[in-house]
């Protein structure tokens, strides 16, 4: 298959990797140059990590060699699927959507990986509603296996059926979701997460000694606080946002301190602050 994916962030590069690694022919697209450029250095350093493990059966050049960085989605004419994996804004959605919808043909596939965003409120940004579903994928994408399939409305059965086939011939694992704010994951993750800042907030305990509970206590691979600071604090927020809008519960809320860190541009992981420090690799 052709697949395109819009956005070279986290999620896209990852996306677009795993297309890729599955052995279709990939075009990833980002306006800027320098989301183009680390996309290229990320997703070889990620196929070296998995050729390492040997869990790749072709070398990361062969792989490299299938995905194309263009920066207009002009290009993506002839895809059989695109993916949308822009930042998590409705506005900027439903542009990139729209614009998706003009080039492509009349048979293609469209998904966004939205993680919180109504996939009805995106459809009305498509074409053909049709062949249009969210496709959500979790970080880091080489590696976990999950993806939620979401309809809308308006999906038909068969592009359902289809993408569920494509998700599986590339690794995936799918679960299939109802359009409900935050779908599974995120309704339940997210209210995890909001209670962990406040038991920090409110000086219970610390970051570490917060993670440490779910680390060892609960088997979780990283607590909340730095599963957060993964996920991108201004992410978390973004989500929370829309779950607090949409069910309208306080339960919901984003926390006052992570409010702070996102204005003060503490995003976690990808920023080199939030509720631990990192090294920014460039
Ligand atoms: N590319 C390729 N391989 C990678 C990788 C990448 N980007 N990141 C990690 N790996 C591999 C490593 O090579 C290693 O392989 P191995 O098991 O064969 O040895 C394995 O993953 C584990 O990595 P590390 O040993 O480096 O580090 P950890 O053991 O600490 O695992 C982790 C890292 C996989 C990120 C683990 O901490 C984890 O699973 N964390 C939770 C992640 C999670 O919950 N993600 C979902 C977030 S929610 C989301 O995305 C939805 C959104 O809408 C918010």
């Amino acid at each position: 298959m052709k697949v395109g994916v819009v956005g070279a962030g986290t999620m896209g590069r990852g996306i677009g990797q795993v297309f890729a690694q599955a052995g279709h022919n990939v075009r990833i697209i980002d306006v800027s140059p320098d989301a183009l450029n680390f996309a290229r250095k990320d997703i070889a350093n990620s196929l070296e990590r998995l050729e390492k493990k040997g869990k790749i059966k072709e070398t990361p050049e062969e792989i490299m060699k299938r995905i194309e960085l263009l920066n207009s989605v002009e290009s993506l004419e002839e895809m059989d699927m695109v993916i949308e994996a822009v930042f998590e804004r409705l506005n900027i959605k439903q542009e990139t959507l729209k614009s998706i919808s003009s080039v492509v043909r009349d048979d293609t596939i469209i998904g966004s990986n939205t993680s919180s965003i109504s996939i009805d409120v995106l459809s009305g940004s498509v074409k053909n509603r049709e062949r249009f579903l969210g496709i959500h994928f979790f970080n880091p994408v080489p590696v976990m296996s999950l993806v939620e399939i979401v309809p809308s409305q308006s999906t038909s059965r068969d592009v359902l059926e289809k993408s569920r086939d494509i998700l599986v011939s590339i690794g995936k694992d799918p679960v299939f979701s109802k359009n409900f704010p935050g779908f599974i994951s995120n309704r339940i993750l997210m209210p995890l997460i909001r209670e962990a800042i406040l038991t920090y907030e409110q000086g219970i305990a610390s970051p570490a000694d917060i993670d440490k509970t779910f680390r060892l206590g609960m088997n979780h691979p990283m607590g909340p606080l730095e599963l957060a600071d993964f996920i991108g604090l201004d992410v978390c927020y973004d989500i929370m946002e829309v779950l607090y809008r949409d069910f309208g519960e306080p339960s919901f809320k984003p926390p006052i301190t992570l409010k702070n860190m996102v204005d003060g541009g503490y995003f976690g992981r990808k920023s080199g602050k939030g509720f631990y420090d990192y090294e920014v690799k460039k």
